[in-house]
C-alpha cells in the first residue's frame, strides 16, 4: 500500500501553492496522485480548488481561465462557480436547464501564512498552528517551489533528519568533520510531534535586499538534498522494522510511528511499537 493510499491522510490540510502564485490564471497541482486545479475568483478574491477534470469531456480545467469569478473550461467554455456548479453552457440556448451532474468536484481550500492549503476529505484537524508565521517579530521568507521526482514522506523525513546535514550538505552548510549531534528531545502529544529547530523563520529582521542571498544558500542546500532524494527508492516503508534506526533518528522514527498509527486505522495492521522500545 502506498502512503498516498492511506485514507486517513486525506483528512488533513496540505499546502499546495504560495498565495501570490495563484493569480488570474488557474494553477494545476497534484495531491494523492490526483490532478487538481486552484483558481482565484477575481483580483483579491478567495482561492478555490477542485478536481482538474471537466465533467463534460474531461478537459483539464487548469488549461482554462477565470472570468467573472468562474473557472472556464478551455474545451467548450462551460463555466463553473466557486462551489463547482456549472452556471453556463454557451452552446445551449439561454434558459435551457443545466444538468445537475454538470458539476466539478470541489475540495476544501483556505489561505493562511501566505500559503494555499487544501484538504481532499473531511478534515479531522485544522491547518497547523505556525506561531512564528503570525508573530510580527518574525519574517517568513518564501523561497522555493520545486517539483521533485521523489516520494513526499522521504522528502519530509529528510527535512526532519538533522544528522544528514553533515554529509549531504558538506559542500554548503554541513561538515563531515563534525557529524555528531547534540542531544535533543522529541515530544509526542497524540498524533502531534514537537521538535524544535531554527531555520527559515527569522527574528533578526533581515532586509529584503538579503532575502535573495538567504534563498540562494537554501537553494544550494535543497539541490544537494534533491540529488540524493531522487535516487532513493520512492517506496517508503511505513513500518519501523524494514529500515534501520538509531538513537540519532528519533525524530524521523516518531514520524513513522504516527504514519503507521494512521495507516493502522484502515489496514488493521498494528503499528510496530515493540522494536522501537529497544532504542
Ligand atoms: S470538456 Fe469542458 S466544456 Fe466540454
Amino acid at each position: 500500500m502506498l502512503i498516498s493510499e492511506v485514507p486517513a491522510f486525506r483528512e488533513y490540510w496540505y499546502p499546495v501553492a504560495y498565495s501570490v502564485g495563484v493569480g488570474s490564471e488557474p494553477v494545476p497541482f497534484r495531491i494523492f496522485g490526483e490532478d487538481h486545479v486552484a483558481w482565484r475568483a477575481g483580483d483579491g478574491g478567495t482561492v478555490h480548488a477542485a478536481v482538474d477534470q471537466c465533467p463534460h469531456r474531461s478537459a483539464r480545467l487548469s488549461q482554462g481561465w477565470v472570468a467573472d469569478g468562474c473557472l472556464v473550461c478551455p474545451y467548450h467554455g462551460w463555466r463553473f462557480d466557486s462551489t463547482g456548479s456549472c452556471v453556463e453552457i454557451p452552446a445551449n440556448e439561454p434558459g435551457l436547464a443545466i444538468p445537475a451532474r454538470a458539476h466539478v468536484e470541489s475540495i476544501l481550500c483556505e489561505e493562511r501564512y501566505g500559503l494555499v492549503w487544501v484538504c481532499v476529505g473531511i478534515p479531522r484537524a485544522g491547518i497547523p498552528d505556525l506561531v512564528e508565521a503570525e508573530d510580527p517579530e518574525f519574517v517568513m521568507i518564501h523561497e522555493l517551489m520545486d517539483i521533485r521526482t521523489a516520494s513526499a514522506p522521504r522528502i519530509i523525513v529528510t527535512a526532519l533528519d538533522v544528522s544528514h546535514v553533515a554529509w549531504v550538505r558538506r559542500n554548503t552548510v554541513g561538515s563531515a568533520a563534525n557529524p555528531r549531534l547534540s542531544d535533543y528531545t522529541v515530544e509526542r502529544d497524540g498524533l502531534n510531534i514537537t521538535f524544535s529547530v531554527s531555520y527559515i523563520a527569522r527574528s533578526d529582521r533581515p532586509s529584503p535586499e538579503v532575502w535573495d542571498d538567504i534563498a540562494g544558500v537554501d537553494r544550494a542546500v535543497q539541490d544537494e538534498d534533491r540529488t540524493l532524494l531522487e535516487g532513493i527508492d520512492p517506496n517508503f516503508p511505513i513500518e519501523v522494522t524494514t529500515e534501520l534506526h538509531t538513537k540519532s533518528d528519533r525524530m524521523t522514527l516518531e514520524y513513522r510511528r504516527v504514519l503507521a498509527e494512521l495507516a493502522s486505522e484502515t489496514t488493521g495492521v498494528p503499528p510496530d511499537r515493540e522494536w522501537a522500545r529497544r532504542i
